[in-house]
């Protein structure tokens, strides 16, 4: 079964209305192998731009957090009700940026993730280990216990409508790119560890891999057995090489 390939650009907080507009035209004429998916993650004031701009079928939009709760006094904060209103289709959950600035826990990203399904939109949940953590051996772990509040929120067969990002903490904005060896092996741990709930789901699932991907890195990366594609930081704010990632899947 050949799984669907993606590849999300999350421009964290970064870009323009000028680039909202630009990177559309970029990309709308381009053709996309079948069963492969572009995904525009800008800040949220630009998630309007991108949608009516947006004219290949083949690209969506995502938002880059949402808040557990459907409205109220949340100063600040994104509900999954106003992704709907705009018809936005992803969500990034789980960030590392949100995990370590934002106190964004395994069990707080659980309950986004909840909601974000139940509210119809796709989750990307991001997962991934520190240096020092990979360094002392503590990488499976790691992952696990950030899978494990996931899975047992909202069940395995919820996973069908999940995408997972890893994304090694040390590789990202650091142009210190994990290995081929090194995320293949742990895309196939984490695999390997939905597996062990349900095999079926977990063959389903996109894994993607985020962290310094680049022009250059991608196609190598993109090759390996279980990296369905990528989250690309940086580089997804130049519409150029951002382009070439999406085409080098
Ligand atoms: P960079 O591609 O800039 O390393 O960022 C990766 C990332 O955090 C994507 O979510």
């Amino acid at each position: 079964m050949s799984r669907q390939t993606i590849v999300a650009a999350n421009w964290k907080m970064n870009g323009s209305l000028e680039l909202a507009t630009q990177m559309c035209n970029g990309l709308n004429d381009e053709n996309f192998k079948d069963n492969h998916q572009v995904i525009i993650c800008p800040p949220a004031p630009y998630l309007s731009t991108i949608q009516a701009n947006l004219k290949n079928s083949q690209i969506a939009c995502g938002a880059q957090n949402i808040n557990e709760n459907e409205k109220g006094a949340y100063t600040g904060e994104i509900s999954a009700l106003m992704l709907n209103d705009l018809q936005v289709q992803y969500v990034i959950l789980g960030h590392s940026e949100r995990r370590a600035m934002f106190a964004d826990s395994s069990e707080i990203v659980a309950e986004k993730v909840a909601y974000a399904l139940a509210s119809g939109l796709k989750p990307i949940l991001c997962i991934g280990e520190t240096e020092e953590e990979r360094e002392s051996g503590e990488t499976e772990l790691r992952l696990s216990y950030q899978l494990a509040p996931v899975i047992a929120k909202i069940g395995i067969e919820s996973f069908k409508n999940v995408v997972v990002a890893y994304e090694p903490v040390w590789a990202i904005g650091t142009g210190k790119t994990a290995s081929t060896k090194i995320a293949q092996e742990t895309h196939e741990f984490i695999r390997g560890y939905l597996a062990g709930f349900d095999a079926d789901v977990a063959q389903q699932v996109p894994l993607l891999y985020g962290g310094s991907v680049n022009a250059t890195n991608c196609k190598e990366l993109f090759a390996q057995a279980d990296i369905d594609g990528g989250l690309i930081g940086g580089a997804s704010l130049k519409i150029e090489e951002f382009k070439k990632i999406c085409l080098a899947v």
